[in-house]
């Protein structure tokens, strides 16, 4: 991380923890929602099939930029399938790092390409051995593997979903992430049970297996970007949320936290450990501060 970025984040770290300030930092910017993709536990694909015009895009970044957001995600649909006006995912980051994002990060699913020098990481979602991951998404694994050979200079993150199908792959994929030279780390959440993925969730003890395997790999040294002691803040669901310093934007609209806000009775089975650990750093709690501190220079 640079020096910039990190003074900058602990400026805002110390004014969110002293003054409480809730001015989001961080903003998900959602491209399109069409993907060639249908997976089992996603409830986001294809609803309204829209490709979000560049300019949108833009005006976005810089209303984002201008209200103090430094942390900046494209997500989707497939996030590599948007393209407007001639850009196309890679331009929106250089755009987005010329506007002044100290950080622009991308979510995909690594079926078109990985080789996204532009992103600080790129999270790509692999949702456990090839057996399990081609269940919930098609049989798309060695697709993705081959993608990630050929992206030499790029910093992936492996972003895995953990269901009650896939839930005992947590070690083979680290395993699989610490053998592959371009991949640098992994990082986990937990099955979000939207309406119609319900079968997908993991009851309480294969939770407290699950995360009893993370830490124990983190001991171990593995390169896991999640925050040890946030696991236990989540096993217990004892977190505030919705976390207000995070934004997500989707056709001019903006929801706190997540698009999932407004489901009804979400929040309280939420999986998404970035949301917990996120709302545990900004309501400044310090071991979590200084796990961040640790985790974000060793994996940005
Ligand atoms: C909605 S996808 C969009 C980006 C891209 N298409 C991809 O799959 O990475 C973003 C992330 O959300 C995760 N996700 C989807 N449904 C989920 C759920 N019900 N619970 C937890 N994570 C989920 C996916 O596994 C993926 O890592
Ligand atoms: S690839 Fe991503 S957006 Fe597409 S269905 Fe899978 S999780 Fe959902
Ligand atoms: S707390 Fe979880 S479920 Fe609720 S809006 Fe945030 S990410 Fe979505």
């Amino acid at each position: 991380m640079k020096l910039k970025s990190f003074i900058e984040f602990s400026i805002y770290g110390l004014k969110t923890i002293f003054f409480k300030n809730t001015n989001p930092i961080l903003a998900t910017i959602i491209l399109t929602d069409y993907c060639n993709l249908t997976c089992k536990h996603c409830a986001v694909n294809n609803i309204d099939k829209i490709i979000h015009p560049y300019e949108d895009i833009k005006e976005e970044m810089l209303k984002l930029y201008n209200e103090g957001v430094r942390i900046l995600f494209f997500c989707g649909g497939e996030t590599l399938l948007w393209n407007d006006s001639g850009k196309n995912a890679k331009d929106l980051i250089a755009e987005a790092k010329e506007i002044g994002f100290e950080l622009v990060n991308i979510v995909t699913n690594g079926t078109i390409d990985l080789d996204i020098k532009e992103a600080d990481i790129i999270f790509l979602s692999i949702d456990g051995t090839k057996e399990n991951h081609n269940y919930i998404r098609g049989n798309t694994f060695d697709t993705i593997l081959e993608n990630v050979e050929k992206a030499n200079d790029s910093n992936i993150c492996v972003y895995m979903a953990i269901n009650n199908r896939n839930y005992k792959d947590v070690k083979e994929l680290c395993e699989l992430v610490k053998n592959t030279k371009n991949i640098k780390s992994i990082s986990f959440n937990f099955h979000t049970p939207y309406e119609g993925t319900e079968d997908l969730s993991l009851s309480r003890e294969q939770k407290i297996e699950v995360v009893n395997t993370i830490k124990q790999l983190m001991k171990e040294g593995y390169p896991i970007f999640n925050l040890y002691s946030a696991l236990d803040y989540y096993l217990d669901n004892n977190w505030n949320r919705p976390c207000k310093q995070c934004l997500v934007v989707e056709n001019k609209k903006r929801f706190v936290c997540g698009r999932c806000v407004e489901i009804d009775g979400l929040c309280n089975e939420c999986g998404y450990l970035f949301a917990a650990e996120f709302a545990l750093l900004f309501g400044g709690n310090p071991k979590i501060i200084y796990e961040t501190l640790k985790t974000y220079l060793k994996f940005v």
